[in-house]
């Protein structure tokens, strides 16, 4: 099986990158960060707080989540019910960041994931795919693009579903949120050694989709 391991900040506009790179190799895409939303939502729907660590772990053997793949797109699963598009919620985001940062809940994925990827070709992406999860991909990529430019998307995104937004407080967000990433104790957010750093600033989302399938393409001599 092959796989291609993408990680990198939030905002650098990955999912979408990996989503449609997979697509134009055959690979399946595999969104990490969906499994610990669908964590991050149960443990809302279950009036449990998700920085509260002893009462997410308790909790955590009543979870269960999986994954489907249905025409190349992902289906989210939690305990048994379709969560595809409540885990994009703003709650659920803050939730999963919450959760993401217990090492429990990510021992709990881990295998999960491996399993995802000894089945099939992927490309996963996620902040610890390359370092900690596959780390015999064949392919690593660490996509990113400067804070401003994250934060410029984001702020767009933003004004775009109607809400109300300052540019400058969504770049100290940006900034602070990479810190933190990347400061945690566990899972830091940082580029495997072997990968390949790719800087999508300046750059269209096509540019980016390009940039990153040919970084593969020659990776792996296809
Ligand atoms: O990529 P995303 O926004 O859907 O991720 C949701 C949260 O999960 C985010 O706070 C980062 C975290 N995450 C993680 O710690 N490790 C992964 N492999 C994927 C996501």
């Amino acid at each position: 099986m092959i796989a291609v391991a993408i990680d990198g900040p939030a905002g650098a506009g990955k999912s979408t990158v990996a989503r449609r790179a997979a697509k134009i190799l055959g690979f399946v895409y595999v969104d990490t960060g969906a499994l610990y939303r669908a964590i991050g939502l149960y443990m809302i729907n279950h009036g449990i707080a998700p920085v509260n660590r002893e009462a997410v772990c308790a909790a955590l053997s009543n979870v269960s989540v999986s994954l489907d793949f249905q025409d190349g797109e992902q289906k989210v699963f939690l305990c048994g019910s379709d969560v595809t598009p409540e885990i994009r919620a703003e709650e659920v985001s803050n939730a999963a960041s919450a959760v993401s940062a217990i090492p429990e809940v990510r021992q709990f994925l881990f295998s999960m994931q491996r399993t995802l990827a000894a089945e099939r070709n992927v490309v996963m992406d996620g902040r610890d795919i390359g370092t900690v999860v596959l780390p015999n991909a064949q392919v690593k990529i660490f996509l990113t693009a400067s804070p401003e430019e994250r934060a410029q998307r984001r702020y767009r995104e933003l004004l775009q579903k109607g809400k109300k937004a300052e540019y400058s407080e969504v770049l100290k967000d940006m900034i602070q949120r990479d810190y933190h990433d990347s400061h945690r104790e566990v899972a830091p957010l940082v580029p495997a050694k072997d990968s390949v750093q790719i800087d999508t600033s300046g750059n269209t989302l096509e540019q980016s989709i390009n940039r990153v399938v040919n970084v593969i393409r020659s990776g792996l001599k296809i």
